[in-house]
């Protein structure tokens, strides 16, 4: 197991000529820690800077790190403010965290983030072993994925996002985008924290990799994208802490006497630990306290806020004035509201060992984790297993990922300073009883999703062999031999078969897609075998149909099962439709559209308008229309049926599933049933039928059928197939 990470769990540096090795703030150097213990792991990341180290330094620098099982990727000063200062943390970081107005007005580091990038592939490539599984962290390596593939396509590879994935309409503006998208989905897996990070990054490669990447036919049931032949499963795995262990140290003597010199007589402790950063919200927190303050002279001089604040990407400017800001305020509040010998804010600028943490915890009144947005957030987790008392309480931001898990915390909007010091009042209020209950409720979510869960959970998944994990690979011509012994052996057999798509290849027009010579021989040949009757099931129209195949003596259904020819008969009958007065509302939105984009055209049926974009060159319809039509199926009587380069608005309660009735009617459903489909329209087809019945996908938009061929080529020869006897 290799872990990658831009930071490593330790990260050293100069003190007086010699090697000082400390540990590394952060929720993920915190959280993977447990992973590292297992003794067949290594991982790979920046020890921070080691750039004026002389070689003897450096050497011994490298052989300590050997015996801990960690590998340095050095990187120059000029890389470290570009990849890491620069795009890393000056773009990404602020834009996942929705804080637009940080991104500088010109990301020039991009090229050096692709190189860093390029290295950890290159070193990581080396380290492997066929068989390795390597598990990628964070938005400093969201290109690793992919490069690592390229270098060793057989490995395994697995990425965490330990920050937030904003919502499409951040995640458009990033330059960039698309490049940090086909990175990521370079992984096997890909983890998220919460369900709707996952929904955000499924929206974004929806809008902005069309044409690489499908998602599987039901994206919110399996969580997989198509890439290639490859797929990518989309998990949520929200991290947690090592909670046996916070627990013991809570109960130790040393926490215990430390917590009780925190703790003093006649006041309440506020408390917020933060590393220092503008996304936590600490300067918000303060003027929330200051309002409380105001607002209820008996708390002043009875209540304290303790602030930690680690140290954190001190290089940075935006990170120098969150500092300064933050100073302002305490300075400005401690001057208001310091009565006799009790400052209302006590502020440490530094980083505190474990145990001092923990005391800390187990001194406050309230614990205030406040960020305006985080990904996970493991201080408020670390804070419920200290408390083993079952008391304190944890007031929480609701746009931290562990929002999702800790509902039995007093949540609140950060941005709303009211409302954060109305909830600090209410906590500091809160009943004993009250305080208990819900400690109990947090602290039993926190044991059982505690960091081995989560790595376990996202391991298990990664550990799934590809073929599984993947979507499905053409069926083996074993098992399409079995198909076809059992079509050969039924006295009767039914071939319910879709045209564009599944027996021929795609046209830039429809009217271009006329039926060949062959496939019109091979569907007249199908029909004289004995017991057989052939169905075209087809989203065309009547007209195209019946000009094609009128003299056949197959089974016609037009206009996505709306329209029924029957063998025997030349008469089409039409299914009930309700009124189609939608018609006229849809009609000309999409004119507007076919005005705006060359190439595309409109095409009116029945009972439905279909707008075809292939000769655009487009891979999906533009996004505002496909949001248009999901508002059209949400007020008119339609349904939105997406085809291969076809947008269809159709009238409701029909679809090519409706056939199945009139099938069965005339008993064609009693013998062995064959159905090729394409497209989701197909997939309607399908599900309708009996589930013995034969379903093949043809090509790669993912269905669910049992079996799946390459393209139009395979699906005619599977059918030639069927006309040769077996003993031939
Ligand atoms: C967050 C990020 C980590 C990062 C940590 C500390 O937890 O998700 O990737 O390592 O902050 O930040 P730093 O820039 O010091 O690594």
């Amino acid at each position: 197991m290799l872990l990658v990470s831009n930071r490593l769990p330790v990260t050293v540096r100069l003190d007086r000529g010699r090697v000082v090795v400390g540990r590394s703030a952060g929720g993920l150097a915190t959280g993977l820690r447990g992973v590292h213990a297992s003794p067949d792991s290594l991982w790979i990341g920046w020890p921070g800077d080691t750039s004026r180290f002389t070689e003897a330094q450096r050497s011994e620098l490298g052989r300590n790190l050997e015996e801990m099982r960690v590998h340095p990727v050095p990187l120059s000063p000029a890389e470290v403010t570009q990849y890491y200062d620069g795009y890393s943390n000056g773009v990404l970081w602020p834009l996942f965290h929705y804080l637009l107005d940080r991104v500088p007005l010109e990301a020039a580091s991009w090229d050096t983030y692709v190189r860093v990038n390029e290295r950890f592939a290159d070193i990581v490539a080396e380290l492997t072993q066929p068989g390795d599984h390597v598990w990628v962290h964070d938005y400093q390596l969201c290109l690793v994925p992919a490069l690592l593939r390229k270098r060793r396509p057989g490995l395994r590879i697995g990425f965490f996002l330990h920050i937030p994935f904003p919502s499409v309409e951040v995640f458009r503006t990033l330059a960039w985008r698309s490049a940090i998208l086909e990175g990521l989905v370079g992984a096997d897996v890909i983890g998220f924290h919460t369900a709707s990070y996952r929904r955000h990054f499924v929206d974004s490669v929806a809008l902005l990799l069309g044409h690489g990447v499908t998602l599987a036919a039901r994206p919110d049931e399996t969580h997989e994208l198509r890439v290639g032949a490859r797929g990518v499963r989309l998990v949520v795995a929200p991290m947690g802490i090592d909670n046996a262990a916070i627990n013991t140290m809570a109960g130790s003597e040393e926490v215990r006497a430390e917590a009780d010199t925190l703790r003093q007589e006649g006041t309440r402790l506020l408390l917020g630990i933060d590393r220092l950063d503008y996304t936590k919200g600490i300067p918000r927190r303060m003027l929330a306290f200051e309002r409380l303050l105001e607002r209820e002279p008996a708390l002043r001089g009875t209540t304290r806020l303790v602030q930690v604040a680690v140290p954190s990407r001190e290089r940075a400017d935006a990170y120098r004035q969150i500092r300064q800001q933050v100073e302002e305020h305490v300075g400005r509040i401690n001057g208001l509201y310091t009565q006799g010998a009790t400052v209302p804010i006590h502020y440490v600028y530094r980083s505190l060992d474990e145990a001092q943490v923990i005391a800390h915890y187990r001194a406050a009144d309230v614990m205030l984790v406040t960020p305006l947005r985080d990904g996970m957030n493991l201080v408020a987790k670390e804070f419920v297993a200290a408390r083993s008392d079952l008391d304190g309480v944890l007031l929480l931001s609701e746009l931290a990922g562990a929002a999702d898990e800790l509902g039995a915390a007093l949540l609140v909007n950060p941005y709303d300073i009211g409302g954060v010091a109305s909830a600090m009042a209410r906590a500091l209020a809160m009943p004993a009883h009250e305080r208990q209950a819900r400690m109990t409720t947090l602290r039993a979510r926190v044991e059982v999703a505690d960091v081995n869960a989560w790595a376990r959970s996202f391991l298990t998944e990664l550990d799934e062999p590809p073929s599984r994990v993947g979507v499905a690979q053409p069926t083996p011509a074993r098992r399409l031999d079995d198909v076809l012994a059992s079509l050969r052996a039924a006295p009767r057999r039914t071939l319910l078969l879709d045209y564009d798509g599944t027996l021929v290849p795609f046209a830039a027009r429809p009217p271009l897609a006329a039926p060949d010579a062959p496939l019109l021989a091979l569907l007249r040949r199908l029909t004289e075998l004995p017991g057989t009757s052939v169905h075209l099931v087809s989203g065309r129209r009547r007209a195209d149909l019946e000009r094609w195949f009128g003299d056949l003596p197959l089974g016609l259904h037009a206009e996505h099962g709306l329209w029924s020819r029957w063998v025997g008969t030349t008469a089409w009958t039409m299914r009930p439709l309700p009124p189609d007065a939608w018609m006229d509302v849809v009609r000309p939105e999409l004119e507007a559209w076919v005005a705006r984009i060359p190439g595309t055209a409109i095409e009116e049926k029945t009972a439905s308008l279909a707008y075809h974009y292939r000769e655009a060159g487009l891979a999906e319809a533009p996004e505002a229309l496909r949001r248009a039509a999901e508002e059209y199926a949400r007020w008119l009587p339609v349904d939105v049926l997406q085809g291969n380069r076809v947008l269809e608005i159709r009238a409701s309660g029909t679809n090519k599933g409706a056939i199945v009735l009139g099938l069965r009617e005339r008993g064609e459903l009693d013998g062995v049933v064959l159905a090729l489909g394409d497209d989701p329209t197909d997939a309607d087809l399908f599900a309708a039928l009996p589930p013995d019945a034969h379903t093949v996908q043809v090509g790669d938009v993912p269905l669910p059928a049992r079996h799946r061929v390459d393209g139009v080529e395979r699906a005619r020869a599977l059918l030639e197939e069927l006309l040769v006897k077996e003993d031939v």
